[in-house]
């Protein structure tokens, strides 16, 4: 009876060893499949006497729904932009009627995990709420402008560092966008919208953003438009340079020519949106209304990059960082659009279903080369 007994305590244990044994394998299995080999190297431990190092995230990833970020953002990153749950078209579906439930979770997750918060973004053409887009009145449209900024930057005072407070106003010639704001309130809307958002967060800073803006002619645009602002004695604290860039052409020489311009006004330079391009495109920017069509040459990397354009992608990114570090006085941040290769717009931007390689860490949350080269910027 005690063998018996004896054998059951033991058959009882073997049988809950087993089961750790098939636990450890199935983990070590599924770390191994996913070969997640995590660095204790950090952006922002890197960075941390130069300027903020931000990501863009998603709604998943606030709700802790991506698994390869949970760990990466909080680890990597000190300030955090809502890729779109901040957008005018995600808060609002009818006139006076807001839904800031995901906003207020993802100023929570910024709390709880430590980051500073940029808001983006107050006024942007794209991705309105239908009703907006079909006022006619320009009274109404006024009123919809007024209460929004007031709504949305009033909400946050106090919990947002800063705000995109006007997104993308400009063509690339460095003329107004004809967007409904200009013509419905004419060419004052863009210090007007300054002027509501610091009236409500007078403690924000606010920052004008753009894609583009580092090149000559639009640069121009983008210096007479913070230049009316401060004419009209209105604060703006910042320049976003969104930094949607191309591997093997990124314009370092108009970059660091932009940032020394646009600190000459006496304001701040982030780069609010960094990624660098793999994939066939026959125009650059970031115009999200852009399309192209699917071709048998548009996603040639569906398996993996390639050492040559990883290599590519490593040394812009470094030489990059070369070009922030030396102009750290001026660069409040560096943000990237997206925490990893799998969560970037640019899968799917301007052709949907692409495999693209644009950011920092791979879609199984590895570092890539171009971390490696960002950290070793700083060490040069
Ligand atoms: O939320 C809906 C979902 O309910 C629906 O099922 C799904 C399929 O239709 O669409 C979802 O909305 C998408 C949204 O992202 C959230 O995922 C929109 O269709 C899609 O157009 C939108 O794309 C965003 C794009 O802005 C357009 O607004 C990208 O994620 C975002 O990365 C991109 O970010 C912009 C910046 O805000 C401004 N600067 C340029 C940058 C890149 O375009």
């Amino acid at each position: 009876m005690v063998f018996n007994s004896t054998n059951k305590a033991t058959q009882s244990f073997m049988q809950r060893l087993c089961s750790l044994l098939i636990i450890a394998v199935f983990i070590s299995g599924c770390t191994g499949t996913r070969q997640i080999r995590s660095t204790t190297v950090s952006l922002k431990g890197t960075y941390k006497n130069d300027f903020l190092i931000g990501t863009a995230i998603s709604r998943q990833q606030v709700a802790g729904k991506d698994p390869v970020a949970v760990k990466l953002i909080p680890r990597q990153f000190n300030t955090v932009t809502p890729e779109n749950i901040m957008k005018a078209e995600e808060l609002t579906s009818s006139w006076g009627k807001y839904d800031f439930s995901w906003a207020d979770k993802f100023i929570d997750y910024a709390r709880v995990n430590h980051l500073q918060v940029n808001g983006h973004t107050l006024i942007w053409h794209s991705q309105m709420p239908a009703y907006a887009r079909h006022i006619q009145d320009v009274d109404s449209f006024r009123a919809f402008f007024t209460a929004h900024i007031r709504k949305v930057a009033g909400r946050y005072n106090g919990r947002v560092r800063s705000w995109d407070v006007v997104n993308e106003a400009l063509n690339e010639d460095g003329t107004l966008r004809r967007t409904p704001f200009l013509n419905k309130l004419g060419g004052n809307y863009i210090a007007d919208a300054f002027k509501l958002a610091n009236e409500v967060a007078p403690n924000t800073d606010l920052y004008y953003n753009d894609y583009n803006n580092e090149r000559p002619e639009k640069r121009a645009g983008c210096i007479a438009v913070i230049k009316k602002i401060q004419q009209a004695g209105v604060r703006i604290d910042g320049v976003g340079i969104q930094g949607h860039w191309h591997v093997g052409k990124v314009p370092f020489s108009d970059i660091e020519e932009s940032i020394l311009q646009y600190a000459a006004l006496g304001i701040k330079v982030a780069i609010t949106e960094l990624d660098i391009e793999v994939l066939p495109r026959n125009f650059t920017g970031a115009e999200v209304s852009q399309r192209m069509k699917m071709d048998a040459n548009s996603n040639p990397y569906v398996n993996s990059l390639p050492d040559t354009v990883q290599r590519q992608i490593a040394d812009d990114y470094g030489k990059l960082f070369k070009i922030f570090l030396k102009h750290k006085d001026k660069i409040s941040r560096v943000t990237f659009w997206g925490v990893h290769d799998g969560q970037s717009w640019l899968n799917d931007w301007p052709i949907p279903g692409r495999t693209n390689y644009p950011l920092l860490f791979d879609r199984n949350g590895n570092p890539k080369p171009a971390f490696y080269s960002v950290i070793a910027a700083k060490n040069k």
